[in-house]
């Protein structure tokens, strides 16, 4: 195959020349589609947008990589560890090329939209065909009947941020919980991130057509709905408001939503969390760093103070208000002292639940180019070090609940026997009792008994 940078719209281009090539090419067999997502709910809902496209244009889909005609990753570049795993299977793709040469590899998402990424991907890897980065989803049909038509190979990783396209639709795996993006990108450049630099600036849907989604959904009969942004708090229509305006719609469902900035997070979103019945009693709002100085090196815009007067304003309200967080270990420069205000911040803060990582060196960030002298042997073990602290006061935190009822959204079976079935609070803490298996997609009550470090124990009621 040849090569081709910039991908141009081929004028014999139409939905049914591309239906109608799929059939030359593969016959009249089904053909059948591979699509995973690496990474966040974000990227998830990209990923069912595609799903949808690739759906009516004739694909059903498989889990097996070797039943594919088209193999799609759509992945993830905030931690080296999640490309190293899409670099590893491509490499796994090279004799089912061989094999089946008629099968389309693609890779696209925030990892693709990399130039060296791409470049490598190129030089390295001629399995892959198509490489488009999170600015071209809109164009997928085009570049799909373009490498199908030419066999040339197509990389498309224009910087030109695209518009908000109402058009694409999610095609959901899930008939009970629904995400749905309300932003797209990001304008706060954390020093440590690259996602500014992989999904562009702020753009925020129109309420409205948030509003209609949403609507629509809990019709469908969607039991919980998370409202998706990098930082919703800077939502251009006011994100409080929305709030209040979701929380109108008429059903039995709850609203859940995802990230929130602190140095954005305020009393009147606090308000309205407590005020809308349908708003989860739940935060999740990454802390980062306990520490200042690390704090400012990350360019977070807040300090542990300011941090810890959202909590105590929520819990002066509700005691019960839970919170979780994202936390960073080993950023460049890092003391150990550093890390131990972490540590401490941690336990003071009784977050429900800590989603930690190590740093992960991203090339193109400021923080790339900062000394860092720990190796990452070391900061593994700081990560272990946080993660036994945070369970051991966790027990103690959960155990606030033994004895309350807790209204539960039942997700699937359990992990503590056969006849057990989990689901989720409104804190998002993990509950598990004994039910049947019908419950599964509804709401039930169940009072706690027993609180363990990674799930509350109970029985319906
Ligand atoms: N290294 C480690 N963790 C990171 N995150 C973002 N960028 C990096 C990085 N370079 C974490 C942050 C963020 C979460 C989604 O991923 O904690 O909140
Ligand atoms: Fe990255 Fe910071 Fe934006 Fe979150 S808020 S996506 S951590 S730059």
């Amino acid at each position: 195959m040849g090569n081709k940078t910039i991908c141009c719209i081929n004028k014999d281009f139409s939905i049914d020349n591309l239906k109608r090539l799929i059939l030359d090419v593969y016959g009249d067999n089904t053909p059948l589609c591979y699509l995973h997502s690496f990474g966040c709910q974000q990227n998830a809902t990209d990923g069912e947008k595609l799903k949808n496209l690739i759906s009516k244009i004739g694909y059903k889909f498989t889990y097996s990589t070797e039943n594919a005609s088209l193999i799609i990753l759509n992945t993830c570049a905030v931690r080296e560890h999640a490309e190293d795993r899409v670099f590893g299977n491509i490499g796994r793709f090279k004799r089912l090329k061989e094999e089946k040469p008629n099968t389309i590899v693609c890779i696209c998402g925030c990892m693709a939209q990399q130039k060296h990424i791409a470049e490598r991907i190129k030089q390295n890897y001629r399995q892959v065909d198509l490489v488009f980065g999170t600015f071209a989803y809109n164009q997928f049909y085009e570049m799909l009947y373009e490498v199908l038509n030419t066999k040339k190979r197509i990389f498309n990783i224009s910087e030109q941020e695209s518009d908000i396209n109402e058009n694409l639709k999610q095609l959901r795996d899930s008939k009970i919980k629904a995400s749905v993006p309300i932003m797209y990108g990001c304008n706060n450049f954390c020093t440590y991130c690259i996602v500014p630099y992989v999904r562009g600036r702020e753009r925020s849907r129109a309420v409205e057509a948030v509003f209609d989604e949403v609507s629509g959904l809990v019709k469908d009969g969607y039991k919980e709905i998370t409202l998706l942004g990098q930082n919703v708090n800077s939502y251009g229509y006011g994100f409080p408001k929305l709030l209040r305006k979701l929380n109108r719609i008429d059903g039995d469902f709850r609203i859940r939503f995802m990230s929130s900035h602190p140095k954005d997070a305020t009393h009147e979103l606090i308000d309205t969390i407590l005020e809308c019945d349908k708003v989860c009693k739940h935060l999740h709002l990454p802390m980062q760093s306990g520490c200042n100085r690390i704090l400012k090196e990350m360019n977070r815009n807040y300090t542990v103070k300011e941090y810890a007067e959202i909590i105590d304003y929520a819990r002066s309200k509700k005691p019960n208000f839970s919170f979780t967080s994202d936390i960073i270990v080993g950023f460049p420069g890092e003391t150990y002292e550093e890390f131990c205000e972490t540590k401490e911040a941690v336990k003071r803060f009784r977050f429900d639940n800590i989603y930690s990582f190590v740093y992960s060196k991203r090339s193109g960030t400021k923080a790339a180019l900062m000394e860092d002298n720990i190796s990452s042997k070391q900061k593994g073990l700081w990560l272990r070090e946080l993660l036994l602290e945070h369970r051991e006061v966790n027990v103690e935190w959960m155990s606030r609940f033994v004895g309350k009822t807790l209204r539960i959204l039942v997700d699937k079976e359990g992990r503590t026997s056969d006849e057990h079935l989990q689901g989720r609070s409104d804190e998002n803490i993990i509950v598990e009792f004994i039910g049947g298996k019908e419950l599964i997609g509804s709401f039930v009550n169940v009072r706690i008994n027993k609180a363990m470090n990674w799930a509350l124990l109970g029985e319906i009621v």
